[in-house]
C-alpha cells in the first residue's frame, strides 16, 4: 500500500494516524472525566493529571504532524455515489474534528501552565509556560476545555455511526478505505458486484 493518499485511497501513513490517535482521543478523555471524580487524597489524584497532561502534548505533537501530512497530500474524494450533502457534511465534521482538538489542547495548555508552571512529558522533555496570569486563567479554560471535550465526543459519536452507516446500510466503501481496502472504483466493496458468470464458472 502506498505511504500518500491518492484521489481514492487513503495511504498508510493516514490511516495509522487515524486508528492510533483515535483510540488515544478517547482515552484521554476516559481519563480526563474519571480523573475529575478523585479525592485528594485518593493515590490517582496527581498521577492522573500528570498523565493526561503528558499524553495530551503528544497527541498534540502527532496532531501537527498529521495535519502537515494531510495539507501535503490529497485528500480521497468521497466515494463514488455518495450525496452532494453527506460530502459537505463529512468535509465540515472533519475540519470540526481537528479544529476542536487544536482548541482543546490549547486551553488544556493554558490550565495546566496558568500558575506558571511548566508540563514535564514523561521526564522526557518538558513544555515550558508562556501566556500566564490571565485573569481566572486557570477556571476560564477549564471550562472551555470540559465544553469543547464534550463537544468532540459528540461529533466523534456522529462521525462513527455515520461511518456505520456507509458500511451497513449504504455498504459502500468508505469504513474499508479508512482500513486500507479501497475498493472498487463505483464506490462498491465486494465481490458481490462482480458479474455472475464469475462466481458460476468456478463450478
Ligand atoms: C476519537 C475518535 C476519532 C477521531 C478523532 C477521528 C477523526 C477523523 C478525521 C479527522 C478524519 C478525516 C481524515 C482526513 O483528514 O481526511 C476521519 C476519517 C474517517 N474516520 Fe474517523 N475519527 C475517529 C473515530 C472513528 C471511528 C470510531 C470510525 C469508524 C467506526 C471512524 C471512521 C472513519 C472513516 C471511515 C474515515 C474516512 C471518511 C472518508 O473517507 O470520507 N473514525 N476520522
Amino acid at each position: 500500500m502506498a505511504a500518500k493518499n491518492s484521489e481514492s485511497a487513503y495511504g498508510w501513513v493516514a490511516i495509522v494516524f487515524h486508528w492510533l490517535m483515535a483510540p488515544v482521543v478517547i482515552g484521554l478523555f476516559a481519563l480526563g472525566w474519571w480523573m475529575r471524580q478523585l479525592s485528594y487524597y485518593d493515590p490517582w489524584y496527581r498521577q492522573g493529571p500528570e498523565i493526561h497532561k503528558a499524553i495530551g502534548i503528544l497527541l498534540l505533537i502527532a496532531l501537527l504532524v498529521r495535519l502537515a501530512w494531510k495539507f501535503l497530500n490529497v485528500s480521497p474524494a468521497a466515494v463514488p455515489g455518495t450525496p452532494r450533502w453527506q460530502t459537505v457534511a463529512a468535509r465540515f465534521a472533519h475540519g470540526g474534528i481537528y479544529l476542536l482538538l487544536l482548541a482543546i489542547m490549547t486551553s488544556g495548555y493554558l490550565i495546566s501552565t496558568a500558575d506558571g508552571r511548566a508540563i514535564s512529558v514523561f521526564d522526557l522533555f518538558s513544555v515550558p509556560a508562556t501566556l500566564q496570569g490571565l485573569p481566572n486563567q486557570e477556571d476560564i479554560a477549564g471550562e472551555i476545555h470540559e465544553i469543547l471535550a464534550w463537544t468532540l465526543m459528540g461529533l466523534v459519536a456522529l462521525h462513527a455511526l455515520a461511518a456505520m452507516k456507509h458500511h451497513f446500510i449504504d455498504r459502500d466503501a468508505t469504513l474499508l478505505r479508512m482500513l486500507g481496502k479501497p475498493g472498487n472504483p463505483d464506490g462498491s466493496r465486494d465481490s458481490k458486484h462482480q458479474p455472475t458468470e464469475n462466481l458460476s464458472t468456478s463450478k
